[in-house]
């Protein structure tokens, strides 16, 4: 018997950066998803199969063994090992299992990969071990594995992929989730440059210490912003959506977390005839968001690629993390 379960990534509407700090995000699940499969194995190994992200291998102890791909890769592999781990010592359970892992959301781009990856292992091993866990255990569980991968996260991404849908999260006030009536498309534009989370968000954290008396001036904008969003997108008020985030964007660059690439493609997207743009994620590379109406979701995409940039039309996801027995 095998367990699989998927998980969505994301995209941060508002609130990137800032919710390190304070002040809620307005994040949305994609409909492009990670999935795992897990199954016991009779030795006490845990194995994974990563073949679409370039390895496989498997842990004995501490020691990543490489079976195809280099041994630095087990590096990635350790916030689904430590997500793994935390989720047979949570169930007191214990086994050695094989993990299939595949995904539609590009790693590394500002898409919630690795947090998708972590809630799926976490629900594909829970039900696998029969362990019956709620969401709010997966998406703690998960949130261990992040740590290894991201240092101070926020708890945006797990949230996120787990619950699915449109997320007001706010760290330590938790979660606020909820949908629209009508569809409302996004342009995604991959920069194709990988970045790393952790190292963003320490750039902000220096910079903030730097110059607190801007920053902190910044980060407030950047919560007024988030909560003038929300409504917007409530009231699904296009106009007042894509001006929001084109703000957004410019406070994200005050804070030196875009790239020349990222602006290209924000601003080529404006030009297209998008309400607004931004980038999305942690910045540094990864990805930007455009709004656009739906008859000019092509003009968009097409900017994009002129700028070299991969587009996805996405649609907000409204299914969170789902399990089912295979075989
Ligand atoms: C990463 O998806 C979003 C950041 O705000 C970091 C975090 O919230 O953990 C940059």
């Amino acid at each position: 018997m095998a367990v699989e379960a998927t998980a969505p990534g994301k995209a941060i509407l508002f609130g990137e950066h800032s919710v390190v700090y304070r002040g809620p995000a307005v994040v949305l699940a994609i409909d492009r998803r990670a999935r795992v499969v897990a199954e016991k194995r009779g030795d006490d190994r845990i194995f994974f199969d990563a073949l679409d992200l370039g390895f496989s291998g498997y842990f004995e102890g501490e020691t990543y063994v490489p079976v195809q791909g280099e041994i630095q890769q087990g590096r990635r592999l350790q916030a689904l090992l430590v997500s793994t781990r935390c989720t047979m010592e949570h169930l007191d359970l214990k086994s050695g299992l094989n993990l299939t892992v595949r995904s539609r959301i590009p790693i590394a781009a500002g898409l919630g990969s690795s947090a998708a990856i972590c809630v799926a292992t976490v629900a594909a091993v829970g039900e696998l071990l029969g362990g019956g866990l709620s969401m709010e255990e997966v998406c703690d569980l998960a949130f261990e594995g992040e740590k290894v991968v991201h240092g101070t996260p926020s708890g945006v991404d797990n949230n996120i992929s787990t619950y699915g849908g449109i997320l007001r999260y706010e760290r330590g006030k938790g979660i606020d989730r909820f949908e629209l009536d009508s569809n409302l498309p996004f342009v995604i534009g991959n920069s194709r440059r990988r970045r790393s989370t952790r190292r963003l968000v320490s750039r902000v954290r220096a910079l903030r210490e730097r110059t607190p008396e801007i920053v902190e001036q910044v980060i407030e904008a950047m919560v007024q912003v988030s909560k003038s969003g929300l409504a917007a997108l409530k009231d699904v008020n296009l106009h007042r959506l894509g001006d929001l985030m084109n703000v957004n964007h410019g406070l994200l660059v005050s804070l030196g977390v875009s790239i020349a690439k990222l602006d290209l493609m924000v601003h080529a997207s404006r030009v297209a005839g998008a309400y607004g743009a931004k980038l999305t994620g942690a910045g540094g590379g990864g990805c930007m968001i455009a709004l656009s109406d739906i008859s000019n979701l092509e003009n968009v995409s097409r900017a994009i690629r002129r700028c070299r940039g991969d587009p996805y039309i996405v649609n907000i996801s409204y299914e969170g993390v789902k399990t089912r027995r295979v075989n």
